[in-house]
């Protein structure tokens, strides 16, 4: 089939590349023409395990093509999936101005029927106003349009994994002949015919993914209550371990036992400071905002969000205790991303941990495997390093603020050595705290005796 992609961010990107290597033929486009020109090149914009491979082998088999030109990408394609940004508006409501230019170039430049899909996190009735926009920005006699809802369940940094092994695809749609048409889009997906980078073309068996057909509102909020509740166990998780703290238990003794329940789970239930990303804290936003302006009162999901911000507070408690005075300290940063194998630091915690550091007068040094870039242009008040024991030499203090593999695997010995003083403090729950006392450290996390 001949797909098009609007928006070539991580979610973009992924859709269009796996999409492109289940066999359709996808054109891309963004307004972004920079992000054109480097893909045009061959180059991958952004961070994503397994993304270039999928993109290059696309590329080679002439099933993707990329163009600055929206009318054209809306022309090639028989489906037109959107994935723009939906950033928060300062209320925390969703900006849904770039889905609204998205349709109005759709309705004018398509000149064939086009089933056009959702795939942005959007509020629950976008669906409805985008059915109108098409139709109001059509011209007299215009072409006929489809509206479905095809919520992703990506995560960043496995985004192209879970692309190729979802749990359940959820569309929302308006009749039958959308359905199938969605079905025919990720059959190759549901019957893994494709080349899987992940598992070198040998996928384990697992249960085949549940294929839902829902109504478009449903998929909308399908979305949004996913996200939130995934949100709302980890605060919990960080209220309980906050509870640890003070009655003397420990945190992994606790949510291990509590996830062995089928009914609970044991994903997201990681303590730490909290959730960041480009996703649960503005879908966490949006959702309240959606509840309130239809007199629904989320009141559970406001506390969650009021636990994650506290978050941080909680983890300076912790860095005073410490350290006492926290001026002219070098302090360093282990972790910029807001989680581990992603460059992606937006709503990160480190980022409101570095700027409270600095306002305190402290010497910050940070370090992180993909995301020093886009950090130092926020704070070029830091001193970035790529190594992190260059990082750690001559420090104050340690913060772990992301839980990368190359943090998890420092050799403390080594690093204490050259350690003005042997602190550290564990935003994230890694370490154990009797292997670094027996190497000298003063060592603090969330919620472990
Ligand atoms: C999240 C969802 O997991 C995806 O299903 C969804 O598609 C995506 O948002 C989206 O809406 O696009 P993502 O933001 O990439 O994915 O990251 P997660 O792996 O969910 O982690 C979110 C944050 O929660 C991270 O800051 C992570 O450190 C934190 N976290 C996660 C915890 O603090 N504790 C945990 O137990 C798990």
């Amino acid at each position: 089939m001949r797909l098009t992609v609007i928006g070539c961010g991580y979610v973009g990107l992924v859709t269009g590349a796996c999409l492109a290597a289940a066999g359709h033929e996808v054109y891309c486009t963004d307004v972004d023409r920079k992000r054109i020109d480097q893909l045009q090149a061959g180059q991958v914009p952004i961070y994503e395990e397994h993304l270039a491979e999928v993109l290059e082998r696309a590329r080679a088999e002439r099933k993707i093509f990329f163009t600055a030109e929206a009318s054209e990408a809306i022309r090639a394609g028989e489906v037109i999936f959107i994935c723009v940004g939906t950033p928060p508006r300062e209320n925390g409501e969703a900006d849904l101005s770039a889905i609204d230019r998205v349709a109005r170039q759709i309705a004018t430049e398509a000149r064939s029927p086009k089933l056009v899909i959702e795939k942005s996190t959007v509020p629950a009735l976008t669906g409805v106003q985008l059915v109108k926009a098409l139709a109001a920005y059509s011209p007299p006699g215009g072409v006929k349009f489809s509206v479905a809802s095809n919520p992703e369940f990506l995560r960043e940094g496995t985004a192209v994994e879970d692309f190729f092994h979802p749990d359940r695809i959820v569309v929302g749609v308006g009749d039958g002949a959308t359905a199938s048409t969605l079905g025919e889009i990720y059959r190759p997906i549901l019957e893994r015919r494709f080349y899987c980078p992940v598992h070198a073309g040998l996928c384990p068996a697992g249960p085949p993914a549940e294929f839902l057909v829902t109504t478009i509102n449903s998929a909308e909020l399908i979305k949004h209550a996913s996200n939130s509740f995934l949100a709302l166990k980890i605060s919990y998780a960080n209220v309980i371990a906050d509870l640890c703290e003070r009655i003397g238990a420990d945190v992994e003794e606790v949510t291990r036992a509590m996830g062995l329940d089928p009914r609970i789970g044991k994903e997201f239930l990681r303590a730490g400071l909290g959730f960041g990303g480009f996703c649960f804290p503005k879908d966490l936003q949006a959702f309240i905002h959606l509840s309130a302006r239809v007199g629904v009162d989320f009141e559970i999901l406001k506390a969650a969000e009021r636990v994650n911000k506290q978050r941080i507070d909680r983890f300076f408690e912790k860095i005073h205790k410490a350290l006492w005075v926290i001026k002219d300290k070098k302090i360093v940063v282990l972790g910029l991303a807001f989680k581990p194998d992603t460059d992606d630091i937006r709503f990160a915690p480190a980022l409101e941990i570095i700027r409270k550091l600095l306002e305190e007068g402290a010497a910050v040094h940070a370090t992180d495997p993909q995301a020093i870039g886009k950090a130092k242009l926020l704070f070029p008040a830091v001193c970035y390093h790529e190594d992190p024991y260059e990082a750690l030499r001559g420090a104050d203090a340690a913060l772990l603020c992301t839980e990368w593999k190359a943090f998890r695997e420092i050799d403390w010995e080594r690093a204490g050595q050259t350690m003005a003083r042997r602190l550290v403090i564990d935003g994230r729950d890694v370490y154990q705290r009797k292997a670094m006392q027996q190497l000298g450290f003063d060592y603090d996390s969330f919620g472990r005796p």
